[in-house]
């Protein structure tokens, strides 16, 4: 567990070796430029949760900056189950990315490179019951990214830096803001709510549609929350009841103190509640799908 194995294909050469021995050329465009794109899976029990939406996003963030996808669907899903196999442990965390390949140094596309792709795997830690009972706190800062924050790129040193804002003010997540609306955390998307309904900033390219975005966009179709998609003002999100996070390491998580302040009672609140225990369940619906045998709680 200690030393993983992992994939690795550079240059057309594929292979499965432990993490340690696994060598990528310095030339490679995502050590030099940052040129390449990721994703993040989570695996619960031997299963990948929404592998079919972290792939389509994987492939329209290759289509975006113009990397030929390296397998197909079918290709990628027999890849990630070798990994997950070899891995062994039933809640995981795939990682996977996919650089333009290796090349002499020059800004513009290579004329031939081969993509290099690594996936690995790493165990699954999700946010512990404190974090349920008690919350998170975060901080603002202005979001002084790039303009394609929908592609999942990663040429991340915009969200590192709002991380560590983060990190140096001893909270979990930075909420950043551009033009006074809110975006998104430096590595989650961000919601309010307020009155009972739940706000989401607009998809577009000052944000990533988190796969989580689509889950609980739909998970609150379901339930008959009241969910609305619309630019969120500073002032708002200072005068949310609720404020959430979700992301595939985080789920669903609970914001209770922003710059200092309670976000409205200064306690999960019943929105969270509610949202929490339903991705709990279409984690266990997705694995009864999987796993039509098994029996599975939830
Ligand atoms: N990050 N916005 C940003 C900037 C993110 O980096 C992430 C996820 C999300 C949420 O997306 P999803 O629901 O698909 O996880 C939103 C991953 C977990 C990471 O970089 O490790």
């Amino acid at each position: 567990m200690e030393d993983p194995i992992v994939y690795l294909s550079v240059d057309g050469h594929a292979e499965m070796l432990p993490l340690s021995e696994a060598r990528v050329p310095v030339l490679d465009r995502g050590f030099i430029f940052g040129d390449g794109i990721y994703e993040v899976v989570p695996v619960y029990q031997g299963v990948p949760f929404r592998l079919a939406q972290h792939l389509t996003r994987l492939a329209r963030s290759l289509a975006a900056v113009g990397i030929t996808n390296p397998f197909d669907t079918d290709g990628w899903k027999a890849r990630v189950a070798e990994l997950i196999a070899s891995f062994g442990a039933p809640d995981q965390l795939v990682y996977m990315q996919v650089t333009r390949g290796v090349a002499k140094r020059a800004h513009a596309f290579p004329k031939t490179a081969t993509p290099t792709v690594f996936l690995m795997s790493s165990p699954l830690a999700l946010p512990g019951a404190d974090v349920r009972e008690r919350g998170l706190a975060a901080v603002t800062a202005q979001d002084n990214r790039w303009l394609r924050c929908d592609i999942k790129s990663i040429s991340l040193l915009g969200n590192v830096l709002m991380a560590e804002n983060a990190a140096a003010h001893g909270v979990a997540e930075t909420i950043m803001f551009r033009d006074g609306l809110l975006t998104e955390g430096s590595s989650s998307n961000a919601w309010v709510v307020k009155h009972g309904v739940l706000y989401a900033p607009p998809k577009n390219e000052r944000i990533l549609e988190g796969i989580r975005y689509g889950l609980i966009a739909e998970l609150a179709a379901t339930h008959g929350l009241q969910f609305e998609i619309r630019p969120i003002s500073e002032d708002e999100v200072a005068e949310a009841d609720e404020i959430l996070l979700s992301s595939a390491t985080k789920e669903v998580v609970p914001v209770v103190r922003l710059d200092g302040r309670a976000v409205g009672a200064g306690v999960p609140g019943p929105v969270y509640q509610r949202l929490y225990g339903w991705y709990q369940d279409a984690k266990a619906e997705s694995l009864r799908a999987a796993l039509p045998s098994a029996s599975v709680a939830g």
